[in-house]
């Protein structure tokens, strides 16, 4: 005798009664480029479908996402002018504090999350504050507490730091602290990889280095343990839920993460995953319903709880269908 698996499988009915993975719109976070200036609703070039908003046309988004029922999302910044230091990353007026503003007051019940690092502002376009040519991690910290401060005294939920410098969790942490943010929670880009995968990110942010890479900060890739030991040090120093990011290449290390905590985890389905998809479906070359659901779904399996995701949108209407 041997064992009749496709009893299980006979019809849909009986597919979705053994199914043990779960995927809900709950669990997307959208992500969304706010750029300074007026009356800018601009598809991105390397992100089919993707769009830059200043501020006055921001009402779009809010309209896509109600259709949607998407309630949550993750907020990138375009500043007209850029510095050394990134002073527009921290100004009170800045585009992305002004954006939190406007959306906290036109729709309370968007989960507002923000990402907090320096490449977008820097004239450089590395992600911290620079010292003969390399980022200098001590003062740095500094700046990205000023950055978070901003962000969440203009309404943001909850602050996510992607820089990858050292401490920065424990130094946020502080911060907020001292300023009686005790409530607002921390997401930790804690297994943040330097991946070829941003680059369509990078062109949609301005924000590609202008000399040299990323690998220095930025996670190598033929590491494993060391990611582990990464995220359990931010969490060790206050990070309240940690993002694994890009996602698909990195299964591997969602499934250890989840293995090492019980707190929320997120995946980041980066720009450049999304891109492969969008060229490939557009060529017809696969069905893109089918192959983004079954990512999604890939997510889920290996144990993220939540997913940074620019099919977002698109997610939720399948699953309404
Ligand atoms: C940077 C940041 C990056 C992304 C999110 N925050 C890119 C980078 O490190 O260059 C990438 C997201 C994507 O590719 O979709 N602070």
């Amino acid at each position: 005798m041997f064992k009749r698996y496709k009893k299980t499988r006979i019809n849909q009915s009986m597919r979705d009664l053994v199914r043990d993975v779960y995927l809900s719109k709950e669990d997307l976070i959208y992500p969304v480029f706010v750029v300074e200036g007026e009356n800018i609703y601009q598809e991105i070039s390397t992100l089919p479908n993707q769009y830059h908003y200043s501020i006055d046309k921001l009402p779009i988004l809010l309209k896509k996402l109600k259709k949607a029922n998407i309630d949550k999302i993750i907020l990138f910044g375009l500043p007209k002018e850029k510095d050394e230091c990134g002073k527009q990353a921290y100004n009170p007026n800045g585009v992305i504090q002004e954006a939190i503003r406007f959306i906290k007051k036109e729709a309370p019940d968007i989960f507002v999350i923000t990402d907090v690092c320096l490449c977008e502002y820097t004239s450089h376009g590395h992600c911290g504050i620079l010292e003969d040519e390399v980022i200098n991690n001590d003062l740095t910290l500094e700046y990205l507490n000023k950055i978070a401060l901003s962000h969440v005294k203009a309404g943001a939920d909850m602050v996510a730091p992607s820089d990858m410098n050292d401490g920065r969790i424990k130094s946020i942490r502080h911060a907020l602290d001292k300023e009686n943010y005790h409530y607002i929670p921390i997401m930790s880009y804690g297994a943040k990889y330097a991946s070829s995968f941003y680059g369509p990110f990078r062109e949609a942010a301005c924000s590609a280095p202008q000399f040299g890479d990323r690998k220095y900060y930025q996670m190598d890739y033929r590491n494993t343990k060391l990611a582990i030991d990464e995220v359990l040090n931010d969490i060790d120093e206050g990070a309240d839920i940690v993002i694994v990011k890009p996602a698909l290449a990195y299964l591997d290390i969602v499934q250890k993460i989840r293995d090492k905590t019980n707190l929320g985890l997120a995946v980041y389905n980066v720009s450049g995953e999304y891109a492969m998809v969008k060229a490939a479906s557009q060529q017809d070359l696969i069905d893109e319903k089918g192959t983004v659901l079954e990512m999604m779904y890939s997510f889920k399996r290996a144990g993220a709880n939540m997913i940074i995701t620019y099919h977002a949108l698109d997610v939720a209407g399948w699953l309404d269908e």
